[in-house]
């Protein structure tokens, strides 16, 4: 039984996520800001639970002591569009804290926790980031140039845990288009909007959180050891990543 820890792990993607790895019998941990959410999921999935901000270096530090001591598995999959919770910024110090806001939730999160975790990643441990389809110029602003930064680091992060020999883990980022079924919109993306992006796939349905899993669970398994630093695109082919 392998130690699983899911950052944003009680909701949408990341709940999918640990649905999978609970049901193939792993011990999972959930992550998240707010208590009450985790508490209820970790309930549904007969998980663990701790909450902490991933984009906060000092919640990060405490938290890393209710981890569990080994971790095989991590999945960093908190993140969101910042953008869509603010007005359009207007002058140059609102468009700084907009920008910051989605490099620290997208990428300085995922940075944050690993680097703690880094010391308790077993041999072979598994690195999944989640990214984004808008990193690949689908014009989403900040929220895309974070996912890109994200993709750039994971490539960085698969030689630190490479090692040599063959027995070194592996860092790994899945790419998702339109994912439903998420706190990701809120109440923000109408009939259009989905019709907009299912439109733009080769087989004519937007994402759901299990398409995500099931990936991240293979990128994750013993088999797919020779796969790392690869970004893997789970998206109906809307943008093609060949
Ligand atoms: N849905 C899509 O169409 C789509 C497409 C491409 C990529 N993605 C990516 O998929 C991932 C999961 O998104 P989702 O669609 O499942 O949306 P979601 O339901 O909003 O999930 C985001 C999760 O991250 C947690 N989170 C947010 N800020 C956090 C912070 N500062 N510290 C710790 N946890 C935090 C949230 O919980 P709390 O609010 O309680 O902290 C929530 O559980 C994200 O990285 C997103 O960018 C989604």
């Amino acid at each position: 039984m392998r130690n699983v820890v899911i950052t944003g792990g009680a909701t949408g993607i990341g709940y999918a996520i640990a649905r999978h790895f609970a049901e193939a019998g792993e011990r999972v941990t959930i992550t998240g800001r707010r208590e009450h959410v985790l508490k209820d999921a970790a309930a549904r999935l007969g998980v663990a639970y701790a909450a902490f901000d991933a984009t906060d270096p000092d919640a990060v530090s405490e938290a890393v002591e209710r981890l569990p001591a080994t971790i095989h598995v991590l999945v960093n999959n908190a993140g969101g569009n910042t953008d869509r919770a603010r007005p359009a910024p207007r002058g140059l110090r609102a468009v700084a804290q907009a920008w910051r806001a989605n490099l620290d939730l997208n990428l300085m999160s995922a940075v944050l926790v690993t680097t703690a975790l880094l010391p308790r990643l077993g041999e072979g441990a598994r690195v999944v980031n989640i990214g984004s389809i808008a990193a690949r110029g689908t014009g989403s602003g900040s929220y895309g140039a974070a996912k890109a930064a994200l993709e750039s680091w994971t490539a960085d992060l698969a030689a630190e845990l490479g090692g040599s020999g063959g027995s070194g883990g592996t860092a790994n980022l899945v790419a998702p288009g339109l994912v439903l079924e998420t706190e990701f919109f809120g109440d923000g993306l109408d009939e259009e909007g989905i019709r907009r992006r299912v439109a733009s796939t080769r087989n004519g349905r937007p994402g759901t959180p299990h398409d995500v899993a099931t990936t991240v669970g293979f990128l994750a398994s013993p088999d797919a050891g020779h796969i790392t630093g690869q970004v893997i695109h789970v998206n109906g082919g809307a943008y093609l990543g060949r």
